[in-house]
């Protein structure tokens, strides 16, 4: 790659950082989470995220989503709840009622679709979130038209993208982007004021100072739909958590690979693990933090 790499998080620094709990909290000090996103034809997506960050730790968790999939999520998490939303065709197109500023973090895009909404759905987001805000997916897309709304933000702000979605943002091809992968992604969160979470078989973590890190767990069981959806709901949970903001990013893309790592070992293969086995493997990882 383009820079030495010296900073890698582990096991060590995952040590370090992940907070234990105290025996005296209650739900309010583990963060109410709302992720945002889904559709009628991807419901699934915000399932996962919701499940994961619940898997993870959070308080409480609530699933902003398209009112006819709420149904078929719910069984799927139990303990979240819910706020239904106006749809058209299928996709979220009015947030109306979602009072954005009344939770710890936001992660927001997972299977909301790329209708033409959607930029003012993000734009509201960016606009009303006071906390942490998680862009993923579709969210992703649709901030390519929007980039200049990040600096106005005061709070935090991180990205998620895998290559495609990256290269995208910054506007050159993959090809390009992946000569260079730490310039071009310290160059674009220093710029806007962000940070950003690039996947791929490494993961490359930079926080808005242009800090940068790499993480190493994870193999190519997670080369599947879903798996990106799970590591977002791993994140909105450990930013609601009592540690900085650099170790909530490394420690949730360790957690997630070294997850897919354990399950490989123990009870799955490359090709069958799913992004849902994965969910239920965050707490073997958490339990022994390594
Ligand atoms: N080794 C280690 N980790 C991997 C590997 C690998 N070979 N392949 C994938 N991963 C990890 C990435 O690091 C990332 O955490 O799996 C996750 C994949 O995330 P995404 O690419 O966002 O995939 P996901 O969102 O689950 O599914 C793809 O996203 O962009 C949309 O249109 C796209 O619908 C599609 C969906
Ligand atoms: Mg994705």
């Amino acid at each position: 790659p383009d820079m030495p790499v010296r900073n890698l998080w582990g096991e060590k620094e995952v040590r370090q950082t992940l907070p234990e709990r105290s025996p005296f909290a209650h739900k309010g000090t583990f963060g109410k989470g709302l992720v945002v996103g889904g559709s009628v034809p991807m419901p699934g997506s915000v399932a996962m995220t919701a499940r994961a960050a619940l898997r993870s730790g959070a308080g409480l968790l609530t699933v902003a989503t398209t009112k006819e999939s709420i149904p078929a999520i719910s069984p799927l998490v139990t303990e979240a709840t819910f706020v239904p939303l106006e749809q058209k065709d299928g996709f979220i197109n009015e947030l109306k009622d979602l009072d954005f500023d009344s939770y710890d973090g936001v992660a927001f895009g997972m299977g909301l679709g790329t209708h033409e909404e959607a930029q003012q759905l993000l734009t509201r987001a960016l606009r009303s979130t006071e906390g942490p805000l998680v862009i993923d997916a579709d969210g992703l897309t649709a901030l390519v038209n929007v980039l200049h709304e990040l600096k106005e933000r005061s709070a935090p702000t991180i990205l998620t993208p895998h290559p495609g979605e990256m290269a995208r943002l910054l506007d050159v091809s993959v090809a390009d982007l992946l000569k260079q992968p730490f310039r071009y992604v310290r160059q674009f969160a220093v710029e806007n004021g962000v940070s950003v979470i690039l996947k791929g078989a490494f993961t490359i973590v930079t926080d808005q100072s242009g800090q940068q890190w790499v993480t190493t767990t994870g193999n190519q069981a997670l080369a599947k739909g879903g798996s990106g959806d799970v590591l977002t709901g791993i994140v909105l949970t450990m930013l609601m958590q009592d540690q900085p903001l650099y170790a909530a990013l490394n420690n949730a893309c360790f957690i997630h690979g070294r997850a897919a790592d354990l399950l490989v070992e123990e009870k799955h293969s490359h090709y069958d693990l799913l992004a849902t086995d994965l969910i239920e493997g965050i707490g073997r990882v958490i339990r022994t933090r390594s």
